[in-house]
């Protein structure tokens, strides 16, 4: 079992804790840091039918009332309906200012519990339990949590840290292929833009990851999980240095909507975006050749297909345009320097950003 603190202070730091198998011990686990309280359980019928019954059976065999309430599965159900249904089940459950909710799942169902939990009763306690890729080495932590209105993806959110985060690396052995790969994407993100040693590590341990052996597994969610907690105790608000999460999801956001959100997936938009951020330092002398091959071939090794979607370098330029990210008309983008650094750079230019776009689909 491995652990990291996530260090905000007396108020709101806590523990996240990676291993395979752990599931079982939630109930044990949760006590021991906060309590035997009423937990509500909110997951979606796929995740709730694999591992629901294990947390349930371990919540009460340490004492605990539990409530279930499960959202449909799928991205366009992280909307306030959902969170209204949600809040009326808690109200129901009887729910009190010292009750839980815990969220099984990805980061949908990670971002609407922490949502849920941020605002009922002026807020409760949150539990994460993530259960793909993604979510462990990312949404899980941090304390973003979101809904999607109609005309933006998370305009609707507050920050509100878990109060633990149980991390059982064992559950991925069940994620479909292509959420497993989007993770990956976001693994890599963590190397080039942050931790060389890691990005070496994952070159070298390229295959044992991609076949999900778990000693290989569990290593790489910890050193990120580990990054990820410093960066949100230096900057919890994204007014710096969190900034650089967002390696490649300029231009990724830009993809995933021209492709409503249904024809690439989230990681492998951050993959494509990340190569584009490459190429773009490439030609600012930012990172040199050799490195670019080396990201685009962990890439591939990791198993994606970097196929570069049949989209318009104009579309995807003014979908940049119009990310959220973009304030007071800046469009600032975080690229790599070197392997294991970052630069964030103001307006690029639209005629460098298309040239590099459509260099990018050449590849
Ligand atoms: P997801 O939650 O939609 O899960 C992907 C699919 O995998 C779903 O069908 C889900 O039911 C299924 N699934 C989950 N766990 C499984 C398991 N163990 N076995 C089999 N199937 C399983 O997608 P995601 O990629 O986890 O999360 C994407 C969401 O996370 C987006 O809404 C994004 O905005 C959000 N996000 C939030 C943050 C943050 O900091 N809060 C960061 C990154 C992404
Ligand atoms: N995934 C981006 C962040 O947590 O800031």
């Amino acid at each position: 079992m491995r652990e990291v603190w996530v260090d905000l202070g007396l108020d709101r730091s806590y523990k996240v804790i990676i291993a395979a198998g752990i599931l079982e011990e939630t109930g044990r686990l949760l006590e021991r840091s906060i309590g035997k309280r009423k937990v509500m359980i909110i997951s979606n019928p796929l995740v709730f039918s694999l591992y629901g019954e294990r947390v349930i059976h371990a919540l009460q065999s340490a004492g605990m009332k539990v409530h279930t309430a499960l959202i449909p599965d799928g991205e366009e159900y992280k909307n306030l309906r959902q969170v209204n249904r949600m809040l009326d089940e808690a109200v129901t459950a009887g729910l009190e200012r010292s009750s839980l909710i815990l969220a099984l799942g990805g980061g949908v169902v990670g971002d609407l519990a922490g949502f849920t939990a941020s605002i009922y009763q002026r807020g409760i306690r949150c539990i994460q339990v993530p259960t793909t890729l993604l979510s462990q080495v990312d949404s899980s932590v941090g304390g973003k949590t979101a809904v999607n209105h109609p005309r933006g993806k998370n305009m609707i959110g507050t920050f509100h840290q878990p109060s633990l985060v149980i991390i059982d690396t064992m559950t991925l052995t069940t994620l479909a292929e292509d959420e497993y790969r989007g993770g990956l994407g976001e693994v890599v993100k963590y190397g080039v833009i942050y931790d060389r040693a890691l990005f070496q590590l994952l070159e070298e341990k390229a295959l044992m990851l991609k076949e999900r052996e778990q000693a290989a597994v569990q290593e790489i969610v910890y050193r990120c999980v580990k990054i990820k907690s410093e960066i949100v105790a230096e900057d919890e608000r994204e007014s710096g240095l969190r900034m650089v999460l967002n390696l490649g999801h300029t231009f990724g956001h830009s993809l995933e909507k021209l492709g409503n959100y249904k024809s690439i997936k989230h990681g492998e938009a951050v993959a494509i975006g990340t190569l584009i951020a490459s190429l773009l330092s490439r030609e600012m002398d930012l990172l040199d050749d050799c490195s670019v091959k080396r990201i685009t071939a962990l890439f591939k090794e990791l198993g994606m297909a970097m196929s570069f979607p049949d989209y318009n370098a104009e579309d995807i330029y003014e979908g940049m345009l119009n990310d959220k990210k973009v304030q007071d008309e800046i469009l600032r983008i975080v690229l790599p320097r070197g392997i294991g650094g970052y630069e964030i750079i103001d307006n690029p230019g639209r005629d460098l950003l298309l040239n590099i776009i459509e260099n990018a689909a050449e590849l």
